[in-house]
């Protein structure tokens, strides 16, 4: 794979496709971090000279503008970040994005809007994306691919806009990836994961894969209560996914036979009613051993005794991969389990690795010093998708 440095740049287009795809509330960023992770390719590639186009999705929104998904809050910010003025281009190829780039001086920088106002960037038919990946590949001379978050993704920007132009990765995509390899290649034991979130859904192949290459597995969030039902017990009204029990049977019975530990809760806080995310009104709750969750309410977050546990359980890891909140630690009351967790991995001497997303912005709300932690992935499906062993789209395209 190319980097940077093998790219001509000076007094060229050069399009960067980053992943600016952060959580809003209106138009205020509740958390930065990916801009703050791709800011430094950015930034080398407007010293180095290049005119820089800088594109990203944000949200899905259906193929055409949708003022609720712009990314104009991202251009300003992007400008604060960089400290130089972000130029805004009001669409992705028509005449406010050409008249944008074609203003733009070496060393400057500007931001089109949401690529996912354009049906062709995520369309499954090759030739409509095809079509839209060459109107974007004639505002630019090169491509830098560093939306390390959006890999996975088999979308016109990612996969077919690289193949019409010279290409590199970009720093962040570099790292990304030399960080994962290190947990797929010659992995240091014990190696232990910890798999939160909402949907067992989402983490079934992971799982699956885990089993062979991981030494534990610790499970929390609202997918372990699918374990706790496949081992017969009682989950009241939580989340669960009930087609979903053969297959978590078969990697619990699975993990037995191979002799990977495969940990679930053992006390559960649990309430009949879900928190009030917006006022964060104190939550009722009671805490109960795992198999005693009452018939009429659901688990929120894992309870002190599985938080000890899980801490003993990271304690002599030398690599950890987390993915996923343990509990709703949107809510202060049900936000321990998720923070017992990024300070378990913080107390130990290994390699420590937050993939994406939910997990990364809650090691970041929480108010944990992301700087300690090995390293914070800004892909969440992205990372999840690379330790399944799967061809990535957005890394097979930036190959040579
Ligand atoms: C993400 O947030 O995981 C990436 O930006 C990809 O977004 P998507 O799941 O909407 O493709």
């Amino acid at each position: 794979m190319k980097t940077i440095d093998d790219l001509e740049v000076a007094g060229k287009r050069v399009f960067v496709r980053a992943d600016l795809n952060v959580p809003l509330d209106g138009d205020t960023i509740t958390d930065d971090g990916r801009i703050r992770a791709v800011a430094p390719t950015i930034a080398r590639l407007a010293e180095a000279g290049a005119k820089v186009i800088v594109a990203s999705h944000l949200g899905r929104p259906k193929g055409a503008p949708d003022p609720q998904f712009s990314l104009a809050p991202v251009a300003k910010r992007l400008g604060e970040i960089l400290g130089k003025p972000v130029a805004f281009a009001a669409d992705t190829v028509g005449d406010s994005a050409k008249a944008t780039v074609a203003a733009l001086g070496d060393g400057e920088v500007t931001l089109l809007e949401n690529l996912r106002f354009n049906a062709g960037e995520t369309s499954k038919d090759d030739a409509e994306r095809a079509a839209f990946a060459d109107q974007l590949a004639a505002l630019a001379d090169a491509y830098v691919g560093d939306g390390f978050g959006a890999v996975h993704r088999k979308h016109a920007s990612v996969y077919d806009l690289p193949a019409r132009l010279p290409h590199a990765a970009g720093d962040l995509i570099a790292t990304e990836v030399g960080v994962l390899k290190k947990l797929t290649e010659d992995v240091k034991r014990p190696y232990v994961v910890v798999l939160g979130g909402a949907k067992v859904s989402d983490k079934l192949a992971v799982i699956d894969e885990l089993l062979g290459k991981a030494d534990r597995l610790l499970i929390g969030g609202g997918m372990a209560y699918t374990f706790l039902k496949a081992k017969g017990y009682e989950v009241g009204i939580s989340l669960l996914q009930e087609d979903q029990i053969p297959a978590v049977t078969e990697y619990m019975e699975r993990a037995e036979r191979d002799g990977v530990e495969l940990v679930l809760p053992v006390d559960i806080l649990a309430s009949a009613d879900f928190p009030d995310l917006k006022t964060k009104a104190p939550a009722d709750f009671v805490t109960v051993d795992a198999d005693r969750i009452p018939s009429d309410k659901e688990g929120l977050d894992i309870g002190p005794k599985t938080r000890e546990l899980y801490a003993s359980k990271l304690a002599d890891a030398a690599t950890v991969f987390w993915n996923g909140p343990l509990g709703v630690f949107e809510h202060p009351d049900y936000a321990g389990g998720t923070s017992a967790i990024a300070q378990a991995l913080l107390d130990t001497d290994a390699f420590t690795v937050v993939g994406g997303g939910d997990s990364a912005a809650a090691v970041r709300t929480l108010g944990f010093d992301e700087t300690a932690f090995g390293h914070i992935s800004t892909g969440g499906g992205a990372s999840l998708e690379y330790l399944e062993g799967k061809t990535l789209p957005g890394l097979a395209a930036l190959e040579d």
